[in-house]
């Protein structure tokens, strides 16, 4: 269809100021962060209801218009690039929190609320949603990624705490998903089946949470390690040894120089593992005693830790802000992010071997990782096609391994579209059905194509 009668015909449907074809915002809503191979969309819309999300996706399957979601976008891997142009759907206009209730520890929330602005609201009451992917996301982005982050290893990942769901489909119909209750054995799983799903079978539009209380006492400590061995296999005995460690990190020498130099914040540069534990007073005591006899027996050069909140929120904070910082460090560059996961006890042969190659390869790469969880990053920068090859195939060493191993291409950054030649790999038979989901969900694929699932666009 031509360009300006989607336009006009989309201005029938939200207010002439919702549809905007400007071109720094369409430039705006032609990549994420890391996938740089932008496609710029014919049009992008804001919605400020459900009911005009589903006139959008109603006029966009009859008229077989490509629709690419998108909140934040600090997608890594290409989620939010308008592949077949088409319309960008920004849902930050979707932002209120629609009911709190306390009493039962959930809350009801629009797509494009941010959690660390859910967090804000719910903390008065005691109350916290615990996943922290450290990039400022919208829930409705969490949840179509299934993003996990720094806490996961304690908390499990946000699909684990999504109750009930209120989406779009592709044709315009507005389904519900899931109940209020904390357990049910009812029907198929459709809300599990959305948590993950990158946008590619309809559109969420309304979000319901269970939350976890505060911990009453907190404490992180720093643990460096002269190498990567002896830090993973702390971590795996920390975690076969069953402590409830809340955080568990893995940051090499590389990415805490960048850091210090972007925060201003003055951590040894070192490879470290960053701990934090949850409980009362005497159980975190004595979780961090645990933590700190096993890390010892592993070689640890030094247990630092500390309670004080100050403290705590600024390693954490410049955890989180590691990719930024490596971004920033590397001006004009271009960079691809690795997120295999494997089972904890691979843990020590994953990193090393991957860190090993890195290393042969001459290029420039920062480790992090959330290794309570067996998930790690290598964050690798480049010029040029001849680097990218001698990235992918980088990457290429470090996804068959995973799954040779029993583990995943992705633990939280989800497969966009970089990893979808890895899929068949990974599923196997249980592909073919995927297509089947996505075919009966989005007969004209309509919704978010090119992404998640290859051969169906
Ligand atoms: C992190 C992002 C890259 O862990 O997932 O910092
Ligand atoms: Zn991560």
């Amino acid at each position: 269809m031509g360009r300006l009668k989607l336009v006009d015909e989309l201005k029938t449907i939200l207010a002439p100021e919702r549809v905007v074809t400007n071109r720094t915002v369409l430039e705006q809503h032609a990549r994420g962060e890391s996938f740089d191979e932008a496609a710029l969309p014919d049009v992008v819309v804001y919605p400020e209801s459900t009911q005009e999300v589903a006139e959008i996706l109603k006029y966009a399957t009859e008229n077989r218009v490509a629709v690419t979601p998108v909140a934040v976008n600090s997608s890594l891997e290409g989620h939010t690039v308008p592949l077949l142009g088409g319309i960008s759907l920004d849902l930050t206009r979707l932002d209120r929190i629609l009911e709190f209730r306390p009493e039962d520890l959930l809350v009801v929330a629009q797509p494009g609320v941010t959690y660390p602005q859910l967090n804000k609201y719910v903390r008065r009451s005691g109350l916290f949603f615990p996943v922290d992917p450290g990039a400022h996301a919208s829930l409705g982005g969490m949840i179509a990624t299934n993003a996990s982050g720094t806490a996961a290893v304690r908390y499990g990942v946000t699909g684990d705490y999504v109750l009930a769901l209120e989406v779009v489909l592709p044709t315009g119909e507005v389904i519900r998903t899931g109940s209020r209750a904390r357990k049910s054995s009812s029907g198929y799983d459709l809300t599990r089946l959305y948590c993950g799903s990158e946008g590619t079978l309809g559109v969420i539009t309304e979000v319901t949470l269970r939350l976890s209380g505060l911990p009453e006492a907190a404490s992180a400590a720093r643990v460096p390690f002269s190498d990567a061995e002896s830090a993973t296999t702390f971590v795996t005995n920390l975690i076969q040894a069953g402590v409830p460690v809340a955080r568990c990190e893995l940051v090499d020498a590389n990415s805490i120089r960048v850091v210090n130099a972007h925060q201003g914040t003055r951590f040894p540069e070192e490879m470290t593992i960053f701990l934090e534990f949850h409980g009362n007073p005497p159980g975190v005591a004595a979780d961090l005693r645990l933590a700190e006899k096993l890390a010892r027996d592993s070689g640890a050069l030094l247990f630092e830790s500390s309670s004080d909140v100050k403290e705590r929120e600024r390693l954490w904070e410049a955890r989180h802000n590691m990719f930024y910082a490596a971004v920033a460090a590397n001006p004009g560059k271009r960079n691809i992010t690795s997120d295999v996961a494997v089972p904890i006890s691979k843990l020590p042969v994953a990193v090393s071997k991957a860190l090993c190659a890195h290393r042969d390869s001459g290029l420039n790469g920062y480790l992090v990782g959330h290794v309570g969880d067996g998930n790690f990053h290598i964050v690798t920068f480049f010029d040029g096609d001849d680097e990218l090859a001698k990235v992918e195939q980088l990457n290429h060493q470090m996804v068959t391994f995973a799954l040779s191993i029993g583990g995943t291409s992705t633990g939280e950054h989800g497969v966009g579209v970089r990893k979808l030649k890895y899929m068949e790999l990974e599923h196997g038979g249980s592909l073919e059905l995927m297509k089947r989901i996505k075919r009966s969900f989005d007969p004209h694929t309509v919704m978010n194509p090119g992404k998640k699932i290859p051969g169906v666009n």
